[in-house]
């Protein structure tokens, strides 16, 4: 018996960091998946192949899962296997493996396409019968024992797919758009550290009393791009990436390279452009007519950014044939 299963990468939209506190996100899922595979290995242990990270070979037994040396590459997937495995008194020793269409460094969220995809995985091979939002919560645990923080936003995308509408910790997870949006994504080069930017944000939030009037302002973007989303209506939504850029630089969160970039794809007839992430590198996105998409993407590009070819909307965690 082999299964498996694959989740995809994300972007977000708007309403980055606010959505920590507690404010509602928009994300996208990106037709670039994670595929994790498990299958028996006939030992107490779990085995993990995982080159896309660096990792050929990692061994661990079931009972010392999430103690002593825990790899950084692997404490995701090794997580994620303790909480289903404590969950659901399982104690049998497996395989896994792991591949991923894209580098972990573009800010796609592989370690939420990881737990995602390897939940699903385990949920067949298992026959767990877990719901979508079983999934989804014991992945958001597995990230938040390795991370300590995060909105689980990405975690959303990975297992729901498409574009939605999000709030901490997954209350409210409700379908935007379908399909693929009019959208070029740039990429920095620069890897982003995220939980170093979220504790940048709190640390600002505490010290200085305007944060709390940038998030509210948040909030209300992230609601009126939900109503525009059902109007269809790119021009204003790409307004919004603008405004919602704005109140991220005022957190101190975009960069030099973000700024050129933006500008570029804008001066390229880009309705809006935005960072896309925790900001401080990964990507940058900009809505756009169809017409000008070629111009926006030479834009990016002539800024300094690498264009990334990704579709948006893309489906939800799954089992692969
Ligand atoms: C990071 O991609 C987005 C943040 O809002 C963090 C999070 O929501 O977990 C900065």
């Amino acid at each position: 018996m082999k299964v498996t299963a694959s989740a995809p990468g994300k972007l977000m939209l708007y309403g980055e960091h606010a959505v920590v506190y507690g404010s509602p996100c928009i994300v996208t899922a990106v037709d670039q998946r994670v595929r994790v595979t498990v299958e028996p290995n006939g030992e107490g242990e779990i085995h993990v192949c995982s080159p896309n990270v660096g990792l050929d070979e990692y061994h661990k037994k079931i009972s010392k899962l999430g103690k002593d040396d825990l790899p950084k590459s692997m404490a995701f997937v090794e997580m994620l296997v303790k909480r289903v495995y404590e969950k659901f008194g399982l104690k049998t020793g497996i395989r896994i493996s792991t591949e991923s269409d894209f580098s972990t460094q573009f800010g796609f969220g592989s370690s939420a396409a990881v737990v995602a995809a390897l939940a699903k995985a385990l949920d067949l091979y298992f026959d767990l019968k877990m719901t979508q939002k079983d999934i989804f919560q014991i992945a958001y645990q597995a990230v938040l024992d390795v991370q300590g923080v995060g909105s689980g936003f990405d975690v959303a995308a990975s297992v729901y797919g498409g574009t939605i509408y999000y709030v901490t910790p997954g209350d409210i997870i409700e379908s935007v758009w379908e399909g693929n949006l009019p959208m070029v994504v740039g990429y920095t080069g620069v890897k982003a550290d995220t939980p170093t930017l979220i504790r940048q944000v709190a640390e600002l939030k505490r010290n200085e009393g305007w944060v709390e009037s940038v998030f509210a302002d948040i909030i209300n973007l992230v609601n009126k791009a939900k109503t525009l989303f059902e109007k269809k209506d790119f021009v204003q939504l790409g307004k919004l990436m603008n405004k919602n850029q704005k109140l991220l630089a005022t957190l101190n969160v975009s960069s030099v390279e973000l700024d050129k970039m933006i500008k570029g794809a804008k001066d390229a007839k880009a309705y809006g452009a935005k960072l896309s992430g925790a900001g401080g590198g990964d990507c940058m996105i900009a809505l756009t007519d169809k017409k000008y998409s070629k111009e926006v993407m030479e834009g990016i590009v002539s800024a300094g950014g690498i264009w990334m070819n990704v579709k948006t909307g893309a489906e939800g965690v799954r089992l692969e044939k």
